[in-house]
């Protein structure tokens, strides 16, 4: 079927960040055929249907591109105590945090895993996401790990999204190899991996002092590599310990949080062509103050993308509006480099950047049309969401008035 959108202002952020200020797109069926002024349309076109979009803004629908949003429970009572002073390293220490979430989503059946997480998905999905990453992380154990992939796959056999999954084993020890992480590791490389390989996109870990060493990370990716799988990191986020050294030699799709990077972190970054995904909402939640090297990763050409982040620590709730804010507010970067950050680039560190993330002829029929008068306003309101309408895959799947 060849739909016509008309009467659009759109902002594709294709490689040449081409804006149309009275803009038309052609789909045929779940694909673009056309994007342009309208004034421009091809000749002779013929649709099968038009839909007027009155002049709203269009962008490509947003990539959401580091979730946990897979997990059972909640730790608001951790909030608390972090908000009375206990340090989000202090409690980890105490086997809360990450392991908190792990005893509840062991005790999870998959059924309640999709359930509990669904919510999340669509509060993401309200917001013109369209694309979603998400990690499991919260097993720990073989069996728990490979659920949490399953239901990522089943959520996005059942809501409009496309889901790029992420295995992230190595998040932090579990407590059957307590004081043996090279073992884990090894168990991870050796066992899980080769069996899990099929079912995730990527493999993700968590470089930190209250996680794992460069050395061991280095190692995993290694094994990772060896199987053909890409690798993304959570690398400085409460300290430095190489993390992003190690991503850039492994070619890493993505570093995440990047707080304690330093300058030669970003040139390393730049020269590996790895993205840097900014998470303003765990640097919120957590009442961080290092700020991430903004501007060495700008001088260095790594490309910036902005995630939500969703989990139940340090980053609780489900909102890519808010973190764009954020990375407005906190961390300076502009509205232009946040809305690349949530379309393109956030394709990119997904490895589909050629499919999703841009408007271009031959790319998914995926966007988000926005009640607003200026592009600036896409990161500037909090708490509103002016989406109005999705699209996914050429299909529209969410109209709301705004
Ligand atoms: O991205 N840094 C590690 N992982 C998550 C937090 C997970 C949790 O606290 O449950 C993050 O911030
Ligand atoms: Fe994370």
């Amino acid at each position: 079927m060849l739909t016509l959108w008309r009467h659009a202002r759109i902002a594709t952020c294709d490689e040449q960040s081409r804006v149309f200020h009275r803009g038309a797109l052609v789909m045929r069926d779940s694909t673009i055929e056309w994007v342009g002024a309208e004034a421009e349309l091809p000749a002779g076109l013929r649709p099968d249907r038009t839909i007027e979009l009155a002049g709203r803004w269009v962008t490509p629908g947003l990539v959401d591109c580091h979730t946990h949003l897979v997990f059972a429970g909640q730790r608001a009572a951790e909030f608390a105590r972090r908000t009375a002073g206990t340090s989000y390293t202090d409690i980890a220490r105490e086997g809360g945090g990450i392991l908190s979430t792990m005893r509840a989503t062991r005790a999870a059946s998959e059924d309640e895993l999709v359930a509990q997480s669904r919510p999340r998905l669509r509060s993401l999905l309200a917001e013109g996401v369209t694309t979603v990453e998400i990690k499991s992380g919260y097993g720990l154990e073989f069996e728990t790990e490979a659920r949490m992939l399953r239901v990522a796959r089943r959520l996005e056999a059942e809501e409009p999204v496309t889901v790029s999954t992420s295995l992230l084993a190595a998040h932090t020890l579990p407590p059957e190899f307590a004081g043996r992480a090279d073992e884990y590791i090894d168990t991870i490389c050796d066992d899980w991996l080769p069996r899990l390989a099929g079912q995730a996109d990527a493999v993700d870990a968590y470089c930190e002092d209250i996680a794992f060493s460069a050395a061991q990370c280095d190692r995993l990716f290694t094994a990772a590599r060896a199987l053909g799988l890409p690798v993304r990191l959570h690398a400085e986020q409460l300290s430095n310990v190489g993390g992003s050294q190690v991503g850039a030699r492994h070619q890493a799709l993505s570093c995440d949080h990047l707080e304690y990077a330093n300058e030669a972190n970003a040139i390393a970054l730049g020269r590996a062509g790895t993205v840097a995904v900014m998470l303003p909402i765990a640097y919120y939640a957590l009442a961080e103050t290092q700020r991430p090297p903004i501007e060495a990763l700008r001088r260095h050409g790594v490309p910036l993308a902005v995630a939500s982040d969703c989990n139940p620590g340090s980053a609780p709730g489900a909102s890519l509006l808010l973190a764009m804010n954020m990375a407005r507010r906190l961390f300076g970067m502009t509205s232009e480099e946040v809305l690349l950050g949530v379309t393109r680039h956030a394709a990119r560190a997904l490895a589909l950047g050629a499919v999703r993330g841009s408007l271009a002829p031959g790319r998914a029929a995926d966007f988000a049309a926005w009640s607003i008068d200026s592009l600036d306003e896409l990161g500037y309101w909090v708490g509103f969401n002016p989406c109005s309408l999705v699209a996914k895959d050429g299909a529209i799947v969410l109209e709301r008035d705004v």
